[in-house]
């Protein structure tokens, strides 16, 4: 077993994203990626855990009854690489069925550094395992790794915890069109999704009755104060989960309480906020076990097999690149 990690070359400019997102006309919005620091990635750790939160368990229990028939399906000798890694727990299934097949490689590609700390912990110790982690942005990631390709050996990517909901569904296209091009013929995607349900579970999954997904959208703020030196006052800002029809998504926004002004001396910027006004910080995306398919097709994917649980809806989907 070897753990190695490729660090710290993140390609992102967190004051200049800040600046932009809070200083524009409407709605004002942050990128959800930058919920994950270290904060926020132990954050997200529970909510993985939470009774509302049945997405993560759903995920899970697919791959742990699937994951023989899973690696079965891919085409070998594989490589395997996981796009937004997180803890990395979920994936151990997976990892434990390729091990008894092959002496594996798992490249972990993580926007966060503590998340690709938990994964390398959390997996060391499985037997025929190489553990080569990527702090890096998915695509830059899926790249380096995808350079580093022997002759003869396939790609198997994971994109797990319905992630790809990140993005709406024209992005979402782009994205996975964007993987697809890093693959070649064969090469294989396993996607987690999670699938349209009632608004009563998506309200609670996201505004949990803890506040944990509550403190985990208001860290981004607590990290504005930390980095940028701005001066937010917490109280003064609400998390708010709302449902968006049209879109099919579940949103999270921050709601300012009152008229205020907040200063981020590092994004240069001053911000003011009207009483009601919100921070859009995250949407997912729910989605249809057809919709998949149609969405993998336009990618250059094949949909070969779906798997979906039985108490959750939420689906692994197995593609193929064309
Ligand atoms: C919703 S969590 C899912 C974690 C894990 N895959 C799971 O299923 O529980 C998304 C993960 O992707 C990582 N992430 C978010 N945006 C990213 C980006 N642009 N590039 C690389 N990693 C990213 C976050 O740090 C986080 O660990």
């Amino acid at each position: 077993m070897l753990v190695h990690a490729i660090p710290g070359n993140v390609n992102y400019d967190f004051a200049a994203d800040v600046r932009d997102g809070l200083t524009r006309r409407g709605q004002k919005e942050l990128p959800s990626k930058y919920l994950y620091d270290d904060v926020g990635s132990a954050l997200f750790e529970v909510i993985s855990h939470l009774p509302e939160y049945g997405l993560t368990r759903a995920d899970e229990r697919l791959l742990r009854r699937n994951a023989h028939e899973i690696v079965d399906r891919v085409a070998g000798p594989a490589a395997v690489v996981e796009l937004g890694a997180g803890s990395g727990r979920k994936t151990r299934w997976l990892l434990e069925a390729f091990c008894r097949r092959q002496q594996t490689s798992y490249y972990p590609v993580e926007i966060s550094r503590s998340a690709l700390v938990m994964c390398e912990r959390e997996l060391s110790d499985i037997d025929a395992i190489s553990i080569v982690g990527f702090e890096r942005e998915y695509l830059d990631g899926l790249l380096e790794v995808a350079a580093y390709r022997k002759p003869g050996q396939h790609l198997f990517v994971l994109f797990l915890g319905s992630t790809i909901g990140n993005f709406d569904r024209v992005a979402g296209v782009k994205f996975l069109s964007q993987v697809r091009n890093i693959l070649q013929p064969e090469d294989s995607l396993l996607l987690g999704t999670d699938l349209e349900k009632s608004r009563s579970d998506l309200l609670r999954a996201y505004d949990d009755e803890l506040g944990v997904t509550a403190a985990f959208n208001l860290n981004l703020l607590a990290r504005i104060n930390r980095e940028l030196g701005a001066d937010f006052h917490l109280p003064h800002f609400k998390h708010v989960a709302k449902i968006n029809e049209e879109a099919r998504s579940v949103e999270m926004h921050l709601r300012s309480k009152r008229h205020q002004v907040v200063s981020i001396p590092q994004a240069e910027s001053v911000v003011e906020f009207e009483d009601g006004e919100t921070i859009w910080t995250e949407s997912s995306h729910k989605y249809s076990l057809n919709e998949i398919c149609d969405t993998a097709r336009q990618a250059g994917f094949r949909c070969q097999v779906q798997w979906v649980d039985e108490q959750w809806p939420f689906a692994e989907n197995l593609l193929v690149a064309e």
